[in-house]
């Protein structure tokens, strides 16, 4: 595909994806239309109106492969076919169809660092030495060394043929061996098949994992509690993707988005700048990181760490380079709870803030399914009370085999699971998510907070969005923060040529005295009357 060559005043290169906003879609939690509890490709036909009423341009689905589902559907058995839980490949060509006839575009998951251990590959590959598979994947006669796995326990597991694999992720989850050519083809295959069909790009899960150090050094001491970032530093990670480019994305006009999960800043561009020719974006996890201590569990954060975060990630790109906006997914807990207010009196105001920052920062905004909603955590009590594979491996090391109390094992787990972003959509009062015995039980507060009563939320989104799409400046401009130290207002600024935006977030309750220096009223604020000091979790976007 021949590029665009138009360029902003500041030196960017135009792109659709750039002016973009995305809303994640978590199959199995969205919503069931057929009453077997879990969510599947038909219920996200039905509830395609609320995904175009808020204006979003792409649909990003998570896993919808067949899979056995260790890990929610980021275990895949087989590629090329849709899982049976969520419908037929009918259902996703309909549903492929009805993305488009809706005017927006859609993008899946690629998740190819791991297969399940249950796809043939596998499968072949670890029946005999010499299968033709064998190559396939990563095997050692011996332990070669102490990795971790990110879920918790060694990275590799003994086959009862005697042999150890890789498995960066679940013992369910072996690592494909990509520096054998035939899985890269198999892989490219795989993404042609899609894009074939007509997907408009890929999530790219875990992607910067890819290429192993296979002299597989031990871990160093200080990464001890965040092996990632050793894991995204093999020698071919670079080569693989720029040739991932070249054999297959650049025959479509896509966008794609890595994840970026254990990648340092300072190393950031080299996936993303376009001279490269590997990645479109990538999500960077320091500001949800923002919260975690050395040892991955929670800890508090303060307003001046975040903003902080914000123009390191700035400066980390040039024009170059495009970044992303996203402070939640489904391996997140909910933003108005982390970083709002889930209080019932700020709940509200506090989602409309945070929604006014994901939308007019700099990079392509990602909302989670019930964002729009300002959907909260819930208080988990009980171990049973939670799906996550990661949330129980905790519970046995810390809890069963570890010094944590239960207490503090709790204490934590309700700030960081990945169990509040995946319980099913609250839909209605009565809950609406399903007819029949939901898959993971619903937040106990959808009587309260459910699609019906949270539309002051869903239409705010949907202003922020269409003022997105209205002004190049709140895509393209310079990003500046005006006040880096003050401890709980956000201001700053985005600039294109001659316009200028400012935003004012108050993330507190205190009442603030603020000078706009603007003469003009704001163009959006989540309050009436936006005058004179900030209110309690007040949000003012000025147009200077
Ligand atoms: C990142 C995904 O977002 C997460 O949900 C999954 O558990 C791991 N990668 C492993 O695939
Ligand atoms: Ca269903």
């Amino acid at each position: 595909m021949p590029l665009p060559t138009e360029t902003t005043p500041n030196g960017y290169v135009k792109r659709w994806w750039k002016e973009a906003v995305v809303y994640q879609v978590y199959p199995r939690s969205f919503y069931d239309s057929n009453g077997d509890g879990i969510g599947d490709l038909r219920g996200i036909i039905e509830k395609l109106d609320h995904i175009k009423g808020l204006g979003v341009d792409v649909i990003w689905l998570s896993p919808h492969f067949d899979s056995p589902n260790a890990d929610n559907g980021y275990d895949i058995r087989e590629y090329r076919k849709v899982g049976a839980e969520f419908g037929t490949m009918q259902d996703f060509d309909d549903l492929l169809t009805a993305i488009k006839a809706a005017g927006m575009r859609l993008i899946i998951d690629l998740v190819v660092n791991h297969t399940s251990d249950e796809h043939e590959w596998f499968v072949e590959s670890r029946s005999s030495y010499n299968n033709p598979k064998r190559d396939y994947y990563i095997w050692s006669e011996h332990k070669p060394n102490d990795w971790p796995s990110i879920f918790g326990g060694p990275a590799w597991t003994q086959s009862p043929g005697g042999d150890w694999y890789l498995h960066l992720f679940d013992p369910k989850q072996p690592d494909l061996n990509w520096d054998n050519p035939e899985v890269r083809v198999e892989v490219y295959d795989i993404m042609r098949f899609w894009l074939d069909k007509g997907v408009d790009g890929f999530r790219m899960d875990v992607i910067p994992f890819i290429s192993k150090d296979k002299t597989f050094p031990n871990l160093p001491e200080d990464l001890r509690a965040k092996p990632q970032y050793l894991y995204t530093t093999g020698p071919h990670v670079h080569d693989y993707l720029h040739e991932m480019n070249t054999e297959v994305l650049q025959q479509y006009d896509v966008m794609t988005v890595g994840e970026a999960f254990g990648v340092t800043l300072q190393d950031t561009p080299k996936f993303v700048d376009e001279r490269r020719q590997e990645l479109d974006m990538v999500f960077q996890f320091a500001a949800v990181e923002v919260d975690r201590g050395p040892d991955g569990r929670w800890k508090p954060w303060t307003l001046p760490q975040l903003k902080a975060v914000f123009t390191r990630q700035d400066k980390a790109l040039d024009h170059h380079g495009w970044p992303t906006m996203f402070l939640s997914n489904h391996d997140n807990p909910r933003i108005v709870s982390r970083y709002g207010d889930d209080r019932p009196e700020w709940r509200e105001k506090s989602a409309m803030l945070l929604a006014t920052l994901i939308l007019t920062m700099k990079g392509t905004p990602f909302i989670y399914q019930g964002d729009e909603l300002g959907l909260t955590n819930r208080t988990f009590t009980h171990i049973d009370q939670f799906n996550d594979l990661w949330t129980k491996n905790a519970w046995q090391d810390e809890v069963e085999n570890g010094p944590c109390s239960e207490a503090d094992f709790f204490a934590n787990q309700n700030k960081v699971s990945r169990d509040h972003a995946r319980m099913p959509m609250p839909w209605t009062a009565q809950g609406g998510f399903t007819t029949g015995q939901a898959w993971f039980a619903l937040n106990p507060n959808f009587t309260e907070i459910n699609a019906e009563s949270s539309q002051t939320i869903y239409r705010f989104y949907a202003d922020l969005i269409a003022l997105r799409h209205a002004e190049p400046a709140l895509v393209y401009g310079d990003y500046s923060d005006l006040a880096p130290a003050h401890p709980h207002l956000f201001t700053y600024t985005r600039t294109l040529g001659d316009t200028t935006f400012l935003i004012c977030l108050n993330f507190s309750v205190e009442i603030t005295a603020f000078e706009s220096g603007v003469e003009s009223e704001p163009v959006l604020s989540n309050y009436a009357s936006p005058f004179g000091p900030m209110r309690g979790w007040e949000a003012r976007i000025y147009k200077v």
